[in-house]
């Protein structure tokens, strides 16, 4: 057991990369807590986790609410003793030229992915430097500027995540001292409900001669690098941003 005895909080959990990632530490022996906006879904991924033998808990947490994520926080404690492992997953996408972006879209955006995340690790990390010892593992995106690429139509997702990347360094910086690693991954296309736009669109083909890895990614292959970040074989790595993405950005 990778992660055996740990208390994992995975946010954007009811489906999709989040879900995923639930499992595998559940797999791996942590109990998990499954936050999302829809609290119905959430516990149909805890009863798969208890399947797995372990504990769980669904809550419904809007992660750009302070109130819900400092509740979220506070429950997961009152239920487990502790918050060992974070993972800031919960995003949101949209496609509008830049030019045609309004206010509202970009705090929207904005504020679940990147507020979203700081709001998350703020709460979980005023837990983990009790027990001097934590792991957070932030979801960027291949699509986040500096470690990444630029794609048309997103500028303010591309934001976002730039800021997810730049946030992660800082936390490193500041939480490591303390016995908390903070990482980021990048992952290139993942096959899940946010890249159902690609499919739709027909540009799928598109893509895949952009990746040489000739598919899309799966849900499980970004839960196996986050049980890696989030168990002890990591422990010398905080404030990276890994891209795991077939081999795209070679292109
Ligand atoms: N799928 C991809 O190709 C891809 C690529 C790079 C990065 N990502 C990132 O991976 C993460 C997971 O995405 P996914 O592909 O599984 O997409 P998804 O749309 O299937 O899952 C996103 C989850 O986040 C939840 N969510 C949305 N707003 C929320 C909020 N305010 N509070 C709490 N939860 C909220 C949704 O309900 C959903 O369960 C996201 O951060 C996304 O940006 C995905």
């Amino acid at each position: 057991m990778r992660v055996g005895g740990k208390t994992a909080i995975v946010t954007g959990a009811r489906r999709g990369i989040g879900r995923a990632i639930a499992l595998a530490l559940a797999r791996e022996g942590a109990n998990v807590v499954v936050g999302d906006i829809g609290r119905e879904d959430c516990q149909k991924v805890v009863d798969e986790i208890k399947g797995l033998g372990r504990r769980g808990l669904a809550l419904k947490c809007d992660v750009s609410s302070t109130d819900d994520v400092e509740d979220m926080v506070r429950r997961t404690v009152a239920e487990f003793g502790r918050v060992d492992i974070l993972v800031n997953n919960a995003g949101i996408i949209s496609y509008k030229p830049f030019l045609e972006l309004t206010d509202e879209d970009w705090d929207k955006t904005l504020n679940v992915n990147l507020k979203g995340q700081f709001l998350c690790a703020r709460a979980a990390a005023r837990d983990m430097v009790k027990n001097k010892w934590g792991r957070i593992i932030n979801i960027a995106s291949i699509s986040s500027g500096g470690c990444g690429i630029a794609f048309p139509l997103i500028a303010h997702y591309t934001a976002s995540k730039g800021g997810v990347v730049a946030l992660t360094e800082a936390l490193a910086l500041e939480l490591t001292p303390q016995g908390i690693n903070v990482n980021a991954i990048c992952p290139g296309a993942i096959d899940t409900d946010m890249a159902k736009g690609v499919k739709e669109s027909g540009q799928l083909a598109q893509v895949l001669t952009r990746i040489p890895k000739g598919r899309l990614g799966q849900p499980e292959e970004i839960a196996r690098l986050v049980v890696f970040l989030a168990s002890e074989e990591s422990d010398y790595m905080s404030g990276s941003a890994i891209v795991i993405d077939g081999g795209w950005l070679t292109t």
